[in-house]
């Protein structure tokens, strides 16, 4: 057996905590440039190809990996000073440890029937290290997830890293339903998955140099993304004044509790909003809701009745007899006034409050995180929202309508912008 003596201080403390010994089998390690991630990865791949694990590390394309894993990987072999133990095949990218065989193995997403064809010399792959996970597509990475199957005695595990480049990608619809931006390490036994976020400040080995280029960046969607770590969103979006937080505590102090009704027909779904609006602070939390399609209107009121209760729950007018069917149904529903110009006055309204989302408001929050305004051909950004993704939106509108009251006197007129 190899005794290694490693001084914890070759690793930045946020990886040592939260990395080198997570055993989920879904992990993300994201966030700005520089912020350490793939020396960290590369560090836990050599102490654990050492203990015997067999990684398969991949990108979206196999050029680049020479490149960036296999070159970190090699550094941190020589940084822990294991050359001996392990024998390079820089033609093949392999690597293998010669302790127990254990092999590191590097393929390309591009290459289909290399990566259904790797294997390692003993044993089956028990991780895979996605690197820059934001170039692969979601059936790419689903395929490999596949892979993961067959027994070993290590559990195995799924990682990726990379910077957060657009809000829409599938990897933020996928897992990112548990992130909380208040936290910096989110972990869901329930999903076996755990996301840690860092930025440079997170890394101790850069220089001022690459701190101050960080820090002076001046594009602003690269500042967000790059320096920031933050998923980035390209203009038009009309909610950047939001987050998410878990707020099952929270929630027992909520006294100013309101509710909105959207109904859907054909494609789109019926959503509740619950929120609590706290007014002296202009605060507004969305701490649960409802998105469900295909429902008779009895349907409806039996799902929303635990969550609304007897209070009043604020409809959306365009249906006045669900709203009369809900409330024979013992619902305390009312239908909203709307009128011209109020979908624009409840945007003005809610861009001027902080809107927290809840943890377990997974439609919210995609709503919020979709919302945008309609370009021109030529990319000028109207004063109209696109109709999509506004169903939480626009119930949330109604259950804040006696709120957003006076502000629709300020609103514009559709048409001298040449849009209906
Ligand atoms: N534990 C460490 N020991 C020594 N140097 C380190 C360590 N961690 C990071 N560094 C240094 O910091 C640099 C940036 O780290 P790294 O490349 O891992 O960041 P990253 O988060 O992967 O960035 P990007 O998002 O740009 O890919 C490395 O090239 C290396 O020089
Ligand atoms: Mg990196």
């Amino acid at each position: 057996m190899l005794k290694l003596k490693i001084d914890p201080k070759v690793f930045n403390q946020v990886y040592l905590t939260h990395l080198l010994y997570n055993q989920r089998r879904y992990q993300i390690y994201y966030g700005g440039a520089s912020s350490g991630k793939s020396y960290a990865m590369a560090q836990r791949v050599v102490l654990d190809v050492l203990r015997g694990r067999n990684y398969l590390v991949a990108r979206n394309i196999q050029n680049t990996l020479r490149r960036s894993c296999f070159n970190e990987i090699m550094k941190a072999i020589s940084a822990f000073k294991v050359d001996k133990f392990f024998e390079v095949n820089k033609s093949e990218l392999t690597i293998t440890c010669l302790l127990n065989q254990a092999q590191i193995l590097f393929a390309g997403l591009n290459d289909v029937e290399k990566i259904k064809s790797i294997t390692p010399l003993y044993g089956v792959i028990t991780d895979i290290w996605i690197e820059e996970a934001t170039e692969t597509d979601y059936t790419d990475v689903k395929q490999l997830d596949k892979r993961l199957r067959g027994r070993s005695k290590w559990k195995k595990r799924l990682t990726l890293t990379f910077n957060p480049i657009l809000q829409d990608h599938w990897i933020y619809t996928e897992y990112f339903g548990i992130w909380d931006d208040s936290k910096q390490f989110v972990d869901s036994e329930e999903q076996d998955l755990s996301i840690l976020k860092t930025i440079y400040k997170d890394n101790r080995f850069l220089t001022k140099d690459d701190i101050d280029a960080l820090e002076n960046e001046t594009d602003k969607y690269y500042y967000e993304v790059y320096t920031l770590g933050n998923w980035g969103t390209l203009g038009s979006l009309i909610f950047k004044n939001w987050r998410v937080e878990g707020l099952t505590e929270q929630v027992k102090s909520f006294d100013k509790i309101r509710h909105g009704l959207d109904f859907g027909f054909a494609e789109d779904p019926n959503a509740l909003a619950c929120i609590h609006y706290d007014r002296r602070r202009k605060r507004l939390y969305i701490f649960d809701e409802i998105y469900a399609g295909d429902l008779v209107n009895d349907e409806i009121a039996d799902l929303i009745k635990p969550k609304v209760g007897n209070r009043l729950v604020v409809c959306d007018n365009s249906e006045l007899k669900t709203v009369k069917e809900l409330r024979l149904r013992g619902i305390n529903a009312i239908a909203a006034k709307k009128g011209p110009g109020s979908v624009e006055a409840g945007i003005r309204f809610m861009q001027g409050l902080e809107i927290i989302i809840g943890t377990n408001c997974p439609s919210t929050k995609a709503e919020f995180t979709k919302y945008k305004w309609r370009e021109d051909k030529n990319g000028k950004v109207l004063p109209v929202p696109v109709d999509k993704d506004n169903h939480i939106i626009d119930a949330i509108r109604y259950a804040l309508e006696d709120e957003i009251g006076t502000a629709k006197l300020k609103v514009h007129n559709k048409n001298l912008w040449g849009v209906r």
